[in-house]
C-alpha cells in the first residue's frame, strides 16, 4: 500500500498573561497608534516566570496528541522548532519527551528562526514517506519575552510567547504535503541575531551590560526580505504542485507584520478571507505562529478534508519556507 505524509492532529497553547499596547506605552516611548498602524499588533501573550519553552510545548503537544488520537509511546520522533530553548542543551525536544513519556522517540531541536515549523514539516514528512517513522510530533514553541530587550522600542512591541504542535503521520496518497520550498540566505544573518551567549561571544558581564543576549534586528532589511520571499515561496509551491491561487482554500502566513501579510495578499491576488490572521492578538511568536494559526483555523471549522493549504514563513538565518498541504483530516 502506498501512502503520503500529512498532519493528523494539531493543538496550541497561549500563556494566560496578556500584554497590551497600552501596557507598552508605560514601558517605552511608543503609542498604541504607532504599533497598530506599523505592525497590526494590539496584544501578545507573555509566559509566567515559572514557564519555560518546554512547558508551553507540552501543553500544545498534549492537545495535538489528543486531536490525533495518538499515545505518547507511539511517537517515533519529536522535533521542536525554537529559538528560545530551555537550555543550550539538553534539547527542548528531549525535555518534552520526558514530560510526555514519549519514550520511543528520537528527539532534536531545529533552528531555522520563524521558518522552523515549516522546515520541520518538510524533514518530518520525508522520514514518514521513506518508511523510517510512522508518527512524528512537530512543535513550534517560543518564549521570546525572555530574549526581548524591554528597553528597545524597535523590537519589544513585536514579539509574544506561545506554542503550536502537530502530529505528522501516514495519510492517503494525494493528501498531506504536496510540495515544499525551503531556502536560506546566510549572508543576511546579521539582520536578525542574538549576538551573545554562543561560542563567538560567550556570556560575560560585558555581554549582559551590552544587551547582547536579546534580539537585535535590522527591521527594514528583514521587511524587504520577507516582502520578496513570502510571495515567491507561495508561487513555487503552487507551481510545483500544478495548482493556482484559485485552488487554495487557506493561506497561513507567518505573523511578523500586517504590512508584510498585506503585501503577500496583493502580490498573490488571494482573497483576504482566505488568509488566517491573528497577529493582532498574538504578535510574532516566531516558530509557533504557523501551528497556532493552523489550530485556530481548525477550531473555527476552516480546514476541511481536501482543502489546499499554504503555510509560509521567513525568519532568522535568514531563512524562508513554503509548504502546500492537502488537508487530510
Ligand atoms: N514606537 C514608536 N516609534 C517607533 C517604534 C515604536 N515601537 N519603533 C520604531 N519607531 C520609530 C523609529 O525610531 C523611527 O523613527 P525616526 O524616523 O525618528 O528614526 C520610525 O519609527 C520609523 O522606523 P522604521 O524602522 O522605519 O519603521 P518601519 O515602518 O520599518 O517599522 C518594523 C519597523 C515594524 C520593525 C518593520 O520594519 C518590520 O516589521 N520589519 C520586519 C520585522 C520582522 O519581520 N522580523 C522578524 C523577526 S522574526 C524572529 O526571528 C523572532
Amino acid at each position: 500500500m502506498t501512502y503520503a505524509a500529512g498532519i493528523i492532529g494539531v493543538g496550541c497553547y497561549l500563556p494566560e498573561k496578556i500584554l497590551t499596547n497600552q501596557d507598552l506605552e508605560k514601558m517605552v516611548d511608543t503609542s498604541d497608534a504607532w504599533i497598530t498602524e506599523r505592525t497590526g499588533i494590539k496584544t501578545r501573550h507573555i509566559a509566567a516566570r515559572s514557564q519555560a519553552t518546554s512547558d508551553l510545548a507540552c501543553e500544545a503537544a498534549l492537545k495535538a496528541l489528543a486531536d490525533a488520537k495518538t499515545k505518547p509511546e507511539e511517537i517515533d520522533m519529536i522535533i521542536v522548532a525554537t529559538e528560545t530553548p530551555d537550555y543550550k542543551y539538553p534539547s527542548t525536544a528531549c525535555l518534552l519527551q520526558a514530560k510526555l513519556g514519549a519514550k520511543n522517540a528520537a528527539c532534536f531541536d531545529l533552528s531555522a528562526g520563524c521558518s522552523g515549523f515549516v522546515y520541520g514539516l518538510g524533514i518530518g514528512s520525508q522520514s514518514i514517506v521513506s518508511g523510517l517513522y510512522k508518527k512524528i510530533l512537530l512543535v513550534g514553541a517560543e518564549t521570546l519575552s525572555r530574549i526581548t530587550d524591554w528597553t528597545d522600542r524597535n523590537t519589544c512591541v513585536l514579539f509574544g510567547d506561545g506554542a503550536g504542535a502537530a502530529v505528522l503521520g501516514r495519510v492517503d496518497e494525494g493528501y498531506g504535503l504536496l510540495s515544499l520550498d525551503l531556502g536560506s540566505d546566510g549572508s543576511g544573518g546579521d539582520h536578525l541575531i542574538q549576538p551573545a551567549g554562543g561560542s563567538r561571544n560567550p556570556a560575560t558581564h560585558e555581554t549582559v551590560d551590552a544587551h547582547g543576549h536579546t534580539i537585535h534586528m535590522d527591521g527594514q532589511d528583514v521587511f524587504k526580505f520577507a516582502a520578496r520571499k513570502m510571495p515567491s515561496a507561495c508561487k513555487k509551491v503552487m507551481q510545483r504542485a500544478g495548482i493556482t491561487i484559485k485552488d487554495v482554500s487557506l493561506l497561513v502566513p507567518h505573523q511578523a507584520n500586517m504590512r508584510i501579510i498585506d503585501n503577500a495578499i496583493a502580490r498573490l491576488g488571494i482573497d483576504r478571507e482566505k488568509v488566517w490572521i491573528n497577529i493582532d492578538k498574538h504578535g510574532n511568536m516566531s516558530a509557533a505562529c504557523v501551528p497556532v494559526c493552523l489550530t485556530e483555523a481548525q477550531e473555527a471549522g476552516r480546514l476541511k478534508k481536501g482543502d489546499n493549504v499554504i503555510l509560509v514563513a521567513f525568519g532568522a538565518g535568514l531563512t524562508w519556507a513554503g509548504a502546500l498541504v492537502k488537508w487530510a483530516k
